[in-house]
């Protein structure tokens, strides 16, 4: 008798197990900031994200308010700095700044809100994956957007830009002064030259040496970079742009020589910007007669 009950337990105990194996599964971290082309790759041409590094402190962010999707961000959880944020752009919207700074919940949070919030005590161990508010106070630093309000293409794309994973320590000077020239130089081109195409937008930054309040790196240079995507994924016209951070006019170059640099920099072997990859395979080798 005593082996039939534990006969009849035997499916709920292999439940229980199996719950308990999938609660440890989600615990590594929630989906949405774990996988961009399961959850945004809409903002990638072709829907290629650029290269993403390894390890574990990167995450990647599908950037989400109010639930609905705005751009996507690859962020370094150590730095407390994104890498870089992707997203698309049709016209200039007009939108207005919000006053007031996002975080994102579920960095520190596995049951934190799927959406951007700002900070509060119920957000268990707010800070510890990501840059605050304080850190930025009085540190001598704007936060500077990466995907930026001027290209956002609705007032509550704009407002989502407003938050700190998406944004960098940057020079106060060089960000409303030589960046803010180069953001609209490259706005008001993309909506005269680009209206046939996609566009698709990247930037991002370098970490430097320095940092704030001992806790976010200080990026060493910002970059950006756009393909206006044709009608058979290929970008059409392409440019890249990056400068140091420091109110001196950004270099204007091709997204290859970018991509160089950026390896140089990052000190990576490969680092792509844009799919561009529908290109016809190489040609194979003359066959011999
Ligand atoms: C944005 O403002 C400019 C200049 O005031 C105006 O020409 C343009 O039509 C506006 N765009 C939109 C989408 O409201
Ligand atoms: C912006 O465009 C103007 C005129 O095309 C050019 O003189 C200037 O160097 C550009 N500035 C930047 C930061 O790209
Ligand atoms: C960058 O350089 C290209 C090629 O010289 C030029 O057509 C374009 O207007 C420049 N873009 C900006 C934003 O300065
Ligand atoms: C931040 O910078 C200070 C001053 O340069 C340095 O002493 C400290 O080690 C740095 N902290 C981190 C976490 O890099
Ligand atoms: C994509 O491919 C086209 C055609 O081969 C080329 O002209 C363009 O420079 C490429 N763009 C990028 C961003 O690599």
């Amino acid at each position: 008798r005593k082996n039939l009950i534990i006969y009849h337990l035997i499916p709920f105990i292999m439940l229980l197990l199996l719950h308990v194996l999938m609660l440890s599964l989600l615990s590594s971290g929630s989906a949405r900031v774990q996988d961009f082309e399961g959850e945004c790759g809409q903002f990638f041409a072709n829907k290629k994200p650029p290269t993403r590094f390894a390890g574990a402190q990167y995450k990647q962010i599908c950037q989400m308010q109010n639930y609905v999707y705005y751009y996507a961000t690859f962020y370094d959880t150590d730095k407390r700095i994104p890498l870089y944020s992707a997203y698309k752009f049709k016209e200039i919207k007009n939108c207005t700044r919000l006053n007031n700074w996002y975080i994102e919940p579920q960095l520190d949070d596995d049951n934190g809100s799927p959406n951007m919030q700002f900070e509060n005590e119920k957000i268990q161990g707010l800070g510890v994956h990501q840059a605050l508010d304080e850190d930025y106070r009085n540190s001598g630093y704007d936060r500077g957007h990466l995907a930026p309000v001027f290209q956002a293409q609705s007032q509550s794309c704009a407002d989502a830009t407003f938050t700190l994973t998406n944004a960098a320590p940057q020079n106060p000077s060089f960000n409303r002064g030589q960046w803010r020239i180069l953001e609209r130089n490259i706005t008001i081109f993309l909506q005269s030259e680009c209206k046939l195409y996609t566009v698709y937008i990247v930037t991002g930054v370098v970490p430097g040496t320095k940092n704030i309040s001992d806790r976010v790196k200080v990026p060493s240079h910002f970059w950006t970079a756009f393909c206006c995507l044709d009608n058979n994924k290929k970008c059409q016209i392409s440019r890249g742009f990056i400068g140091v951070n420091e109110n001196i006019t950004p270099k204007n170059e091709t997204v290859k020589d970018l991509e160089k640099e950026l390896e140089t920099l990052y000190k990576v072997k490969s680092f792509k910007l844009f799919d561009n990859s529908t290109e016809p395979p190489a040609k194979k080798k003359k066959s011999k007669k």
